[in-house]
């Protein structure tokens, strides 16, 4: 029998306060969440999770990121990639370690699963440089939060998790696919509510959302920013392709999605549909330089 939506609803909600965030990460949260913050007040309160202030300046320098100078101070980072940015890099990287912390099901292979989405958040960030899309940090929380509806199935729904897991690996129907029929919403929908819980900005939620199916045109979904939305379908497409980690989904990304990139492409000048074989390529080169160094995220 399948959840109806409701209780769905209800079940992921419950999710919003993880266990796993300690104090000082509930202020960070909390501060996330401000419109008002400033710069001073967020600096001291990344500042007391040294670990957490560590990782914010290591994605801040890593070649993913994309800058031209070293940071090596948050009040510098701060300066040169804005208080929203550093703010979604906390955030994501806050969200991130806590998530991981969850204890799943012995059968789903988190450790590939983290790398997926941590790699993920890398690519979206990659490309996201790449095509000139300045989403102030967004697009890597988006990367490695995109399957975190899957987190809360693994958690929550136990057996019905079983059941759709089981599916996929016999009839091999995309999880989401699996997930509607087993369970009556897919990840993408528990991944959104949860992203919407948690006062996550909206075009990541859309995001979210979105990253297997873009709205399609006739509907006209009221999606702010469609750009992060194709980001994270190409991002998906781009692991699927080249065999990044394992998110248990296979055979449902185009990574050559016309409308994705045609919004993909339509922000800049630097690349046009015939270069696309090139992004991929450069991007793949950049994510190789990259990957050894991922486990930390
Ligand atoms: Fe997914
Ligand atoms: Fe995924």
């Amino acid at each position: 029998m399948n959840h109806d939506k409701e209780h769905l609803k209800t079940i992921t909600e419950k999710i919003q306060n993880l266990p796993t965030i300690n104090e000082i990460g509930r202020r960070i949260f909390a501060l996330a969440s401000d419109p008002e913050v400033s710069m001073g007040t967020l600096s001291h309160a990344i500042h007391q999770d040294p670990s957490l202030a560590a990782r914010v300046l290591k994605v801040a320098n890593s070649p993913f990121y994309g800058m031209s100078r070293q940071v090596d101070s948050l009040q510098l980072a701060l300066v040169i990639l804005g208080l929203n940015e550093v703010k979604n890099i906390a955030l994501g990287l806050l969200l991130f370690k806590a998530i991981k912390k969850l204890n799943g099901n012995k059968s789903y292979d988190r450790t590939k699963f983290w790398f997926h989405s941590a790699a993920c958040g890398v690519i979206c960030r990659i490309l996201g440089h790449k095509l000139s899309f300045r989403s102030e940090g967004t697009d890597f929380i988006t990367g490695l939060l995109h399957d975190v509806g899957k987190i809360i199935i693994d958690q929550y729904f136990d057996s019905k998790f079983v059941t759709i897991f089981q599916k996929t690996f016999t009839h091999k129907p995309p999880m989401l696919i699996a997930e509607r029929e087993i369970l009556g919403e897919s990840h993408e929908q528990l991944g959104r509510w949860l992203a919407e819980h948690w006062r996550l900005p909206e075009t990541l939620c859309d995001a979210i959302m979105y990253h297997h199916e873009l709205p399609s045109v006739e509907t006209h979904a009221p999606i702010k920013d469609l750009r992060l939305a194709s980001l994270s379908y190409i991002a998906e497409a781009f692991c699927e392709l080249y065999n990044i980690g394992w998110d248990g989904d296979s055979g449902y990304s185009d990574i050559k999605d016309r409308r994705a990139w045609e919004i993909l492409l339509s922000h800049q000048n630097a690349y046009a549909p015939k270069d696309i074989d090139r992004i991929l390529t450069e991007t793949l080169a950049t994510f190789s330089e990259v990957r050894p160094h991922l486990l930390w995220l």
